[in-house]
Parts: C-alpha cells; structure tokens; sequence
C-alpha cells in the first residue's frame, strides 16, 4: 500500500525541505499551508501520517492536531517545533495528540527512520483493528446464532407441550371409549348393568395378584371391560330370554366370543386384546368354546376373565334365576375348579374377593 503523506507548515520552503527529505520513500506527499487548509484535505482523502508545524498564525500545530484526533484517531501525528517549548509538547504527547515531535532544524535521518516506524506501528494497529472487527463482527452473529437456537428451544418446548396435550387427549378419548363399546351391550341387556365394570375390577385385582403387570395389565383390564362386547351381535331375545335355552340359541350366544374378536381385530392395537375376548369362554378341561383349548393353551387373561365373569353373573339376578349369595356363588364356582376353571387363577380370585371384603 502506498501511503499518503500530508505536510502542513506555513513557510512554503519548509514544506519544500520536508518534500526533499522524503522524496526517496515512496509516499504520496501532499502538503497545506495551514490547519484549516489541511483539514479540509483530510475529509477528501484518506492520510496516514501528517507532520505538522507548531507555530502557524491562525492555527498552532497542537490545536490542528487536537482536531484531528478527534476525528481521524488512527492517523499518525508528527510535530514540528521551532523552539522547543518543553510545556506545550508535554501537553501535546500527553492528551495522545502527537506521536512524535521534532525541532527545526530537523536531521534528515531521524525524520525518515521516525516516519517508517510510525507507518509500520499504523499498518500493526489497522490489522488489530480488522481483527477485532472481525471478533466483533463474529461475536454479533454468535449472538444472533444463540438467540435463534433459543428460539428454536422455545418452539420445540411448546411444540413439545401441544404433542403431550394431543396425546394426553388422545389417551382421554380412548378411556372414553372403551367406556362406551364397553356399556354398548348393557343397553341390550338390563340385567347386566355395570357387569363390565365389575368383571374389568376382579380381573384386574386377579391378574396383579397373579403377577401381570404394566401394558399387560392395561390390556387384560380393555378386554375384561369389553369381553362381552360381541353381545351386541346376538339377538337380544336370546339375551334376555327367561326360560333354557335351546341348542339352536345356545349356539347363537356362543357367537358373542367371535363377533367381540372380530369387532376389535379392527383395531390393530387390540390384536392380543381380541384374542383374550375370543377365548374367554375356554374351559380349562377343554369343554368350553369356540376352540375348545385346554389348560395353558389359554391365554391367562382369558382364564382370568372366564372366572370374573362367571362369579359375577352368579351374584347378579338372571332373566332365568334371581341371584346367587356369595358363598354359593363361591361353591358353584368351586364345582368346576379344574374343569372349567383354572385352579391357580380361581384360587387367586377367590383370595382378591376375600382380601376385599376384608379391607
Ligand atoms: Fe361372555
């Protein structure tokens, strides 16, 4: 970079002898007669060093350079004295005016080897200052870069919220629900107001005390809530018919078990749901329907669901039979311990109903 030199002295020949000095150093030299003439050619072109004389009729070099320190900080200020009036360049080099001074007559050398310094010192300070634009201009965009990522904290956290209400709706929605499929066949069937409820509370208890837990439990109480939901299929003056039934009937009610399998097969979530609904009229001894399964072949939930429902029928009035008391609801059910019922499963009913009524 070629740098721009300005003189400023009000004797012409002192300015020619400065031009002189410096002719072999490359700069662009431009020179004013005054401060006043000077600083008007600082706002038209961009100056690197001045050196200035102190003692000029309008504007002394201290004043001048008090001027342009203020604004043009970054340029170097030389000063020219031609007395040597130790205060006024205390003050000067003190209040940061002036770099360096000189008094007239000046030694060539000194001159040049001062001015080269100081440009090298000006080339140092430009480079700091692009560096700490730099930083600045970085610090800005970090500020920028983190007050967006909070932005986008905030919105994932508020997106994050609304998903948790969705599906904390979605959840109540299901509830609801089952709740309705599950009193859908109550409407058809008076007599087994509340059943589902009931027969969801014992298997429930029944099944924790049998060591089912977590989604297996949630989902052993869907299908007790609902396993009678194929009720809905069957003509309901089979439901409700007060006196035996036929074969032909019998076999119509036997239906319930598919139709509640096939209803919920719909919903692909209830897959096992609808397989303990199909089974739970399987006896263990194998006598039961639709499949006639045995034993271990059926699944738990159903085991547990046949033994809930059964006791709950047997202490509800029937179209064909008042209710049963308790204990010979409990003794009937006892009859078929290992015939129709799994043993384990009755026994650990049996113990929720006591620890109940106990409680
Ligand atoms: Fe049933």
């Amino acid at each position: 970079m070629q740098y721009t030199v300005l003189l400023v002295d009000d004797e012409q020949s002192i300015l020619s002898a400065l031009r002189r000095s410096l002719r072999k150093e490359g700069y662009n030299i431009i020179t004013a007669g005054s401060g006043e003439e000077a600083l008007s050619m600082l706002a038209e072109q961009q100056v690197q060093l001045i050196v200035s004389d102190q003692m000029m009729p309008t504007m002394s070099g201290t004043e001048f350079f008090r001027k342009v320190r203020d604004i043009y900080p970054d340029t170097i200020r030389i000063l020219l004295s031609g007395y040597t009036n130790a205060s006024t360049l205390m003050e000067s080099v003190n209040e940061g005016e002036v770099y360096k001074f000189f008094t007239k007559p000046w030694n060539d050398e000194e001159l040049k080897v001062a001015i080269r310094r100081s440009l090298e010192q000006y080339e140092l300070m430009a480079e700091n200052r692009q560096l700490l634009d730099q930083v600045q201009m970085q610090n800005m965009e970090l500020t920028k870069l983190n007050a967006s990522l909070e932005d986008k904290m905030r919105q994932l956290q508020e997106y994050y919220t609304k998903m948790e209400d969705y599906h904390r709706e979605a959840q109540e929605a299901f509830v609801t629900t089952i709740e309705i499929l599950g009193a859908l066949p109550e409407l058809k069937d008076p007599y087994i107001s509340n059943h589902s409820e009931r027969v969801r509370e014992h298997s429930v208890s029944t099944g924790i005390r049998l060591g089912i837990y977590g989604e297996r439990l949630d989902e052993l109480g869907i299908a007790a809530k609902l396993h009678d939901i194929g009720n809905i299929g069957v003509e309901s003056y089979v439901l409700n018919k007060p006196g035996r039934l036929t074969p032909e009937e019998f076999e119509k009610v036997k239906m319930h078990v598919i139709y509640g399998e096939r209803v919920l097969s719909f919903i692909k979530e209830f897959e096992w749901v609808s397989k303990v609904i199909r089974h739970h009229h399987e006896a263990y001894d194998g006598s039961g329907y639709p499949d006639g399964l045995k034993g271990e072949d059926i699944p738990l939930e159903s085991r547990i669901i046949f033994v809930a429902e059964s006791y709950d029928s047997l202490v509800s009035p029937r179209p064909f039979r008042e209710a049963m008391n308790h204990g010979d609801a409990v003794g009937k059910l006892e009859l078929q311990k290992g015939g129709f019922y799994d043993p384990s499963v009755l026994e650990a009913f049996l113990a929720t109903l006591g620890a109940r009524a106990a409680a």
